[in-house]
């Protein structure tokens, strides 16, 4: 599956780097100082990073699973927060949530096509 999954996965980086880009701006634009030193992110964040030690396709997209529904959940936190409060916050906030949720079912439907794969190896056995 690595040929379906892995220029998939890079236009999730890409969408993740412009997820980045979003927050940085509008942190300016609120007259916030965004954190630029990187040991520093992994402190903060509420989302917890495992860096793709194992290069086992199911391994890497159940990492990344764990990782969008944490990224999901926070998203979701900002929207309700800034709801009826700060619309462009608001409106960023449900805009990248809905970009992880897309990415949430793009690993659901591999995991499950993976499976799937399993079962119909296994009946041939
Ligand atoms: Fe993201
Ligand atoms: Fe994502």
């Amino acid at each position: 599956m690595r040929s379906e999954v892995e220029p998939e996965l890079l236009l999730h980086a890409d969408q993740e780097l412009g997820h980045a880009l979003l927050v940085v701006n509008r942190i300016i634009q609120l007259g916030g100082t965004p954190v630029i030193k990187p040991s520093e992110w992994t402190k903060l964040a509420r989302c917890s990073y495992e860096e793709p030690s194992d290069p086992y396709i199911k391994a890497i997209l159940e990492q990344n699973l764990k990782g969008e529904r944490c990224a999901i959940q926070r998203y979701q936190e900002l929207a309700d927060f800034t709801n009826g409060k700060d619309h462009s916050t608001y409106q960023m906030a449900v805009q990248i949530l809905n970009e992880e949720l897309e990415h949430e079912n793009d690993i659901e439907d591999w995991l499950t096509d993976l499976a799937r794969m399993k079962t119909d190896l296994q009946k041939l056995q």
